[in-house]
């Protein structure tokens, strides 16, 4: 274990520690000690150093633990999980799975981690991952059928991510398409699904859920969407553990049913959760934006939009959403007239 991360453990549960008795229980300089507390800082934990006292957490921290996680999957869950591997720190549990994909013909495989170096969002852009209390959570699953059959999968995930919420005590979680999880218009979590192998034959799916249950602040300022945080919305400290947990079995339990019937048994919650349906939006596409009328997703995960009086389907892909905040400048934005 590294320094940093040893620290962390001792100091996980808020309560002061001297410098000395860090230095102590990790065999480590206080100059050494005081080193790891920075970075430990610098990665997006709050950590109050006090003259006489040491050094304390601003909040005692739920740190990821495999045999707690394991212990709460259910049984069929328990069974499809090959393999878990908690990292305190990584470049990014996808790519980390990616490798994997490479390297095993494994499927179940699940990599999370405290914090991520180079988290990867949608459309090749980062997703900020500071230590401090969020989830980056990456699940690796061989699919049979092949890439072609896929369509739709990112709309399961986000359904069961909702599933997993609602459980968890929060109802008011709303889906963008293709997959981004929302509340009250904020970001509370993304997916990112990437192919490894073959598009023809059976191919590997690493699918990436970014979940913020606490947030820091400071390190999200960064993020240039309107975001939020589960603990903020439910008002009180969420078992990270257990939501780990419950995620996994939702997960495990939608890759299977999407395996044996598509998005079938998606549908119904993904029109009771969608944020979209009925509004105006824009898309962007590669040829340029287009504006119409969100009216819900069919069976192969297609957004559909009523557009110059008929309905057409989009892929996801090269195409984002934004939601209307102003008609007009929508309207300009398309170059229509209002
Ligand atoms: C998005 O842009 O909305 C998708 C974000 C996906 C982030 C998750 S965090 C766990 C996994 N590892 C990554 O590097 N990205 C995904």
């Amino acid at each position: 274990m590294m320094l940093a991360q040893t620290i962390l453990t001792l100091l996980a549960d808020g309560e002061f520690q001297s410098g000395p008795a860090l230095g102590k229980a990790t065999g480590c300089s206080r100059t050494a000690v005081w080193k790891a507390i920075q970075s430990l800082q610098n990665t997006g934990l709050e950590i109050y150093c006090v003259r006489g006292k040491g050094y304390r957490l601003a909040q005692p921290v739920e740190l990821l633990n495999r045999d707690r996680i394991l212990a709460a999957l259910d049984s069929g869950t328990r069974q499809a999980v090959q393999q878990l591997d908690v990292y305190h720190e990584i470049h990014s549990t996808n790519a980390r799975l990616l490798e994997v994909a490479r390297q095993e013909n494994t499927s179940g495989y699940v990599c999370i981690a405290e914090c991520q170096h180079m988290g990867r969002g949608r459309r090749g852009r980062q997703w900020v991952s500071p230590l401090g209390g969020n989830l980056y959570l990456s699940l690796l699953w061989r699919f049979h059928a092949g890439a072609t059959s896929l369509g739709g999968l990112s709309l399961a995930i986000a359904v069961a991510v909702v599933r997993a919420l609602r459980d968890n005590g929060l109802a008011s979680a709303q889906l963008k398409w293709p997959n981004d999880i929302l509340l009250d218009g904020h970001k509370l979590a993304g997916i990112l699904l990437e192919l490894a192998g073959e598009v023809a034959g059976p191919c590997a799916v690493v699918m990436g859920v970014g979940l913020n249950i606490r947030a820091p602040a400071a390190e999200m300022s960064v993020v240039d969407q309107p975001w939020t945080d589960l603990e903020s919305a439910l008002k009180k400290t969420v078992s990270r553990n257990e939501l780990t947990a419950s995620l996994l079995c939702h997960l495990v339990h939608a890759v299977t049913d999407f395996e044996r019937q598509g998005l079938t048994s998606f549908m119904d919650e993904w029109a009771q959760w969608d944020a979209l349906a009925g509004n105006e939006i824009i898309l962007d596409l590669p040829t340029g934006p287009v504006c119409g009328v969100a009216r819900g997703v069919d069976e192969s995960g297609a957004l559909l939009l009523a557009r110059n009086g008929e309905l057409q389907r989009h892929h996801s892909g090269e195409v984002s959403v934004r939601l209307s905040a102003k008609r007009e400048s929508l309207l300009g934005a398309c170059g229509a007239e209002p």
